[in-house]
């Protein structure tokens, strides 16, 4: 087990490169098993999800070679196996992609329940219902989530709810099934359409990804791409909160402006000095962050990814501010940490009431899930003293190098081992 140990209340300065956005690498490897060539995939994180999905492509018979540190290239025409165990999924939300991935390919897929983070239910009714209205069935059998078709046909889903998941894989599902599918009220996240344009690359026919209503005409072939993968949005967005929170100077590279849009507004809002560039975006704060509140909704609204960094960076705002969570059911489990740092929070259901204190204490706090890791990095990095976050294998799932990048901007950060008797005695 490892934990940071962070020495904050040093602002954070210089400059940050973001890497290829997670939430699209989870959705686009999954994506190569419906190629009927090799394909190169560029830009992608090196985070531990990206490592398992491909590690779960090579189990499933594809060729995984290493071109260089973020690049990979992918041949899926060994793939005979459409069986993804639990060991396989690793408790990741984005295994459930192999189901639409599979179905896809071969008509076929045994797939393990989804993990992921933990914000209460997370359940898969609406990529069931999206599969079946294709004419697959669809079944849990011992444990396993299995769906098969004879053939698969176009049709219109509409999703109760706006979902990534549910979208993601219906589009999987859809991009070689006969005729025309129609998403209605479908996610609009920047991975959604990063996903299509992978597709679109390969010789799909999606139309309409990043609005409410993607449509998508099936076809036989896809044939190999080289394909670069988005920046991500939601790791800008965690260095941006990390330079207001520190009142700090940093120049974060590799952006898509427009995919942060809600983020700069927040910000902007609580006081920071936000510049955009074509390709970056500076971050300035020098004052105390003033309150604000947040409803946190499907793109392009407030992300709910940037929910606990928020809440940390508002937990010492000049005010009270309230917090919203209008996606996940229970997304306040880090505030029980910050608690220990001295915040003052309550929670009542989807909301939160956070009255702003002045400094927070340094304490030993644990990440429960990957943003609120993050975020309990960011509470240490703005709070004079020692503070450690434990249980930080959640943060590698999602963020490349943190600690380095943290250093390169002046953060006094550093990853250390946990021997596991103490990891015990702590978790008891
Ligand atoms: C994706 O999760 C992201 N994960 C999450 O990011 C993100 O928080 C979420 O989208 C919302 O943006 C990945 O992309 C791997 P949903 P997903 O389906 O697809 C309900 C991170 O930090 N729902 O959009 O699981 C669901 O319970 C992670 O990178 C159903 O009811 O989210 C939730 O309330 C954490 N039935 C809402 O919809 C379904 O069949 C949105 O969930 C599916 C979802």
């Amino acid at each position: 087990m490892e934990k940071f140990v962070i020495n904050g209340g040093k602002p954070l300065k210089g400059t940050v490169k973001i890497s290829g956005a997670k939430n699209a690498a989870v959705a686009i490897l999954p994506a190569v098993l419906l190629s009927d060539e090799p394909c190169t995939i560029e830009n992608l994180p090196q985070i531990s999800d990206v490592q398992t999905l491909l590690e779960s492509l090579s189990t499933l018979g594809a060729d995984v070679k290493l071109i260089n540190k973020d690049t990979v290239r992918i041949d899926p025409r060994g793939v005979r196996s459409c069986l993804v165990t639990k060991e396989m999924a690793e408790g990741m939300r984005a295994s459930s992609y192999f189901l639409g991935a599979l179905l896809g390919r071969c008509k076929n897929a045994v797939v393990a329940p989804p993990g992921g983070c933990d914000f209460g239910v997370r359940p898969i009714d609406l990529h069931i219902k999206g599969f079946e209205t294709l004419g697959a069935d669809v079944s849990i059998e011992n444990g396993m989530v299995e769906a098969h078709a004879e053939e698969l046909f176009g049709g219109s889903v509409y999703l109760d709810m706006v979902s990534v998941g549910a979208t993601i894989n219906i589009m999987l599902a859809a991009v070689k099934a006969k005729g025309l599918t129609v998403i209605e009220n479908a996610a609009r996240e920047p991975h959604i359409v990063d996903l299509a344009n992978f597709l679109n690359s390969m010789g799909a026919n999606i139309m309409g990804a990043g609005t409410s209503n993607i449509r998508i005409r099936g076809v036989e072939h896809l044939k190999g791409t080289t394909y670069s993968i988005i920046p991500d949005q939601i790791e800008a967005g965690t260095y941006m909160v990390a330079a207001v929170a520190t009142k700090g100077d940093v120049l974060i590279e590799n952006v898509i402006p427009k995919h942060l849009e809600s983020i700069i507004a927040k910000l902007v809002e609580v006081g920071a000095s936000v510049t955009e560039y074509d390709e970056s975006i500076r971050v300035k704060m020098t004052t105390r962050p003033k309150c604000c509140n947040i409803k946190t909704m499907p793109h392009p609204g407030f992300p709910t990814d940037m929910q606990p960094q928020f809440g940390v960076l508002l937990s010492v705002a000049d005010g009270t501010s309230v917090i919203n969570e209008g996606v996940w059911d229970n997304r306040y489990r880090y505030l029980d940490q910050l608690s220990s740092m001295r915040a003052q929070v309550r929670v009542d259901g989807k909301t939160a009431i956070i009255n702003g204190v002045e400094e927070l204490s340094p304490a030993a706090v644990s990440a429960v899930d990957l943003r609120a890791g993050a975020a309990l990095i960011i509470a240490g990095l703005m709070t004079k003293g020692e503070t450690s976050v434990g249980q930080i294998q959640y943060i590698d799932r999602g963020y490349e190098f943190i600690a380095e990048k943290f250093s390169a901007l002046g953060a006094d950060i550093k990853r250390v081992s946990v021997p596991d008797e103490v990891q015990n005695i702590k978790l008891a």
